[in-house]
């Protein structure tokens, strides 16, 4: 970077500033942002960039837009923040009612946290202690599948892949979970007794133990951007069934219309117990989840031993992040989303299937408006970044995954200036 784009505070930044998964003085770039609007970001020299990662998949309108400026703008004029222990506000109450009406009738029940990773903290403890209630209190652990990602924190990484999660480097920390290789049958295809095979096996010899499988549903995200059979999900709802097991479905990545439908389970025929929101809930302003539960688990465990859910964070429910939330789903509900999804799908399809003539590419997939070229190496990390900047796009990839999770607002023009840059960036590998 020129001088001029390296002023004082980047070099602080570089010493004392942790980013999600880096080293302090890595020497990897971070680029300045001054300030984002609709699809584009915007660097310190001036340069824009068109954005495929929608802010790690939430900011599904674009940045700095009016009807949810609007939305904060307004709670601001009433309260920033109230503690939610014995007081409520409507934001929280409105925003549970329209959780509650978008999803499932099953769900009755919100418990609002402040991050994805907390929302699966919430849902996990959920499970344990209905089973405690249940006087079943030896049901503690967790089945999944390989593969998988649910968080950071310790009860969110105990279900994350035990390889890509590095559970070795943390193993007398984190609790030991229950895990099975990842569904083999692709999305669109049904399964058979033999694909179900590994889940029934260890139902049957660890269920006792088991309070919950977790697993995120039709499409694994950061563990992989795999895309499985949903009917894996309709006949693990029939395995937890038979076991005495809840089904956890975290939805973190794909809720609010990401793969087409307005949550992924829309994809299969059954809905699991309990529910994690998260990312796009707030279109990417604020950070909030939700985790959403039945009568019969909310029930047992308001009616059982110690008669209350242990689990209570300082900035639950704040109204700002609430309001915005709120406004979010209006926005994206008004909006012709399912066109769009649909025409960025298409799309998707058509522009980065130029992608699998390259040598250095396994494999493209897209479902949604979620496009991966998956390589056959891992990518560098010190030089990509720069070259999709240099390209006018901010593309960041992971592992062997160069992928797209665009605002659902973008246009087809800008979608075709990502696509290109990706096989250009690509094609010199
Ligand atoms: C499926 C899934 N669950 C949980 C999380 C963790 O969410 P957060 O980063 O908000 O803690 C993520 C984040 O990528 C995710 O994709």
């Amino acid at each position: 970077m020129s001088s001029n784009n390296n002023p004082d505070w980047l070099a602080d930044d570089s010493q004392h500033v942790w980013h999600p998964y880096s080293a302090i003085n890595s020497g990897l770039p971070v680029f300045p942002i001054e300030s984002a609007d609709g699809v584009r970001l915007k660097l310190s020299d001036g340069r824009e960039l068109i954005d495929g990662m929608a802010s790690w998949w939430c900011a599904i309108h674009g940045y700095n837009h009016p009807v949810l400026n609007a939305a904060i703008n307004k709670q601001l004029e009433s309260m920033a923040h109230v503690m939610f222990g014995g007081l409520t506000h409507q934001p929280a109450v409105a925003l549970a009612s329209k959780l509650i009406d978008i999803t499932p009738e099953a769900f009755q029940s919100v418990f609002f946290s402040d991050s994805g990773s907390v929302s699966v903290e919430v849902a996990m403890k959920m499970a344990i202690q209905y089973w405690h209630t249940k006087e079943q209190p030896q049901k503690q652990k967790f089945l999944t599948v390989r593969g998988g990602y649910h968080g950071d924190t310790f009860g969110a990484m105990s279900v994350c892949d035990p390889v890509t999660g590095m559970h070795s480097l943390f193993a007398n920390s984190i609790s030991q979970q229950f895990f099975v290789d990842v569904p083999t049958r692709g999305f669109g295809e049904t399964c058979n007794d033999d694909d179900m095979q590994p889940m029934q096996a260890a139902l049957e010899e660890y269920g006792n133990n088991i309070a919950a499988v977790i697993l995120e549903p039709v499409v694994q995200g950061a563990g992989g951007m795999r895309f499985y059979s949903a009917d894996y999900l309709n006949r693990l709802r029939e395995l937890c069934d038979e076991h005495n097991a809840l089904l956890i479905f975290d939805e973190i990545a794909t809720g609010f219309g990401r793969t087409g439908k307005l949550f992924a389970l829309e994809h299969c025929e059954i809905t699991p117990d309990i529910l994690c929101l998260g990312k796009s809930l707030t279109g990417g302003y604020m950070t909030l989840a939700a985790t959403l539960t039945t009568n019969e688990v909310s029930q047992t465990i308001s009616n059982g031993e110690p008669g209350l859910f242990m689990h209570g964070p300082t900035f639950m429910a704040n109204p700002l992040a609430c309001s915005v939330a709120l406004a979010s789903i209006n926005l994206l509900l008004d909006s012709p989303w399912q066109e769009n999804i649909g025409r960025i799908e298409q799309q998707l399809k058509q522009e980065l299937q130029a992608c699998t003539t390259l040598e250095s590419v396994k494999e493209v997939r897209v479902l949604g408006a979620i496009g991966v070229v998956e390589m056959k190496q891992p990518v560098d990390m010190k030089t990509l970044p720069q070259q999709f900047v240099d390209e006018g796009v901010w593309v960041r990839p992971f592992g062997k995954l160069v992928y797209l999770m665009p605002p659902f607002i973008i246009q087809p023009d800008e979608l075709s200036i990502l696509t290109k840059a990706i096989y250009k960036v690509i094609s010199k590998i």
